[in-house]
């Protein structure tokens, strides 16, 4: 019987997971749920971002859906992101994110694209310092050979399982000879000594010219394999194409858990306010049916249901609340 810890967080999360929650319990009505706190305001009230026993819930579930949390504007002592946490601890190394167009909402159809993260090193490797008295911020790169076979692996999956034909390779190697280049070798190399990989077109492009393309041209694309920071950077250029923050959803996934989450923060200008749309959270649970249940034909009906929303009835009105998007989606499941 799968398991599900829920992490709505602060601010929109705590109105978008809930709602997630009820499309994921309307498909799989066996799901346990378990909800556990996480964030700036259980900072604030117990003095740690990620309680012990929240880190116990999510490893005891396996698959957690994590909505937003609040940051600080400026560094506050013993605060750490919730998320980057989650992430390193439950050692979800592949971060996935599917952009595409979708009725009513995005600007130009025909975008299917997923843009595939490696999610534990790069420029976010947490190794930052600061030199000759204050006055030089260092943060170091960290490429290794091991992480990047191993994302290059799950991007390669991927590919086939999705039935996808060509790998864009993203990197920056004419400038970062020793990093990049390790990193694009390494995807080389696993595309070319597996059988299974020698249909797909394997492509390169150095990250700038891939993000002029992602504006100019996204149909180009089909799956992206990246280094950290050109992944979170490229995938919220691409999230344009598939309606805005409000319809993104990811997936952190590692070998033996998976964290769910909606591209977007914790939107305090609109919390509490019960506007906040749910689309992105319930994609997000598609993912986990997908991707970590091993359930794809119940995560096609909860994305089929998701399109019938917006194609046939998204454009009756022009301000949704959380609660008519979720009861319109459960109603077209
Ligand atoms: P944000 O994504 O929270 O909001 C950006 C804009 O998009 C706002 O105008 C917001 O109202 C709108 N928006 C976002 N999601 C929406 C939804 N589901 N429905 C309707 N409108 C939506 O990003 P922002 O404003 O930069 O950050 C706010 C807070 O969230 C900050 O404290 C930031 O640190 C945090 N944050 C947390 C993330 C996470 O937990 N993974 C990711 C990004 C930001
Ligand atoms: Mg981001």
């Amino acid at each position: 019987m799968p398991k599900l810890c829920l992490i709505p967080g602060d601010g929109i999360g705590k109105e978008v997971i809930p709602a997630a929650a009820l499309v994921l319990l309307a498909v799989t009505p066996s799901l346990e749920i378990i909800t556990a706190e996480a964030g700036w305001e259980c900072f604030q009230k117990r003095g740690v971002s990620v309680p012990d026993e929240t880190f116990l819930m999510a490893c005891e579930c396996g698959a957690s859906l994590f909505g937003a949390v609040s940051s600080p504007s400026s560094r506050v002592a013993g605060y750490r992101s919730s998320i980057i946490a989650l992430r390193q601890r439950l050692e979800c190394y592949a971060n996935i994110r599917p952009i595409r167009s979708l009725p009513a909402v995005s600007p130009r159809s025909g975008v299917n694209l997923v843009v595939v993260r490696e999610n534990t090193e790069g420029l976010y490797s947490g190794k930052e310092r600061m030199e000759e008295n204050g006055n030089c911020a260092i943060a170091e790169r960290v490429i290794t050979r091991q992480a990047s076979l191993r994302i290059a692996q799950c991007a390669l999956n991927l590919a086939v399982t999705e039935g996808r034909e060509k790998v864009t390779i993203v990197h920056k190697a004419n400038i970062l000879p020793l990093t990049d280049g390790l990193f694009r070798d390494c995807v080389l190399e696993v595309a070319s000594e597996q059988p299974q990989f020698k249909e797909l077109e394997i492509d390169q492009l150095l990250v700038d010219t891939a993000t002029f393309m992602m504006v100019s041209e996204p149909q180009r694309y089909d799956l992206i394999v990246t280094t950290n920071l050109f992944g979170d950077i490229l995938s919220d250029v691409a999230a344009y194409w598939g309606g805005g923050l409000g319809y993104s959803p990811s997936l952190n996934l590692g070998e033996q858990f998976a964290i769910a989450e909606p591209v977007h923060g914790s939107a305090p200008d609109i919390a509490g306010k019960g506007i906040a749309n749910p689309i992105a959270a319930i994609l997000s649970g598609a993912l986990l049916l997908r991707h970590y249940w091993n359930m794809p034909d119940l995560a096609y009906i909860v994305e089929s249901a998701v399109e019938k929303f917006l194609g046939e009835r998204y454009l009756q009105k022009k301000q949704w609340t959380t609660n008519e998007i979720t009861r319109a989606i459960l109603e077209k499941l």
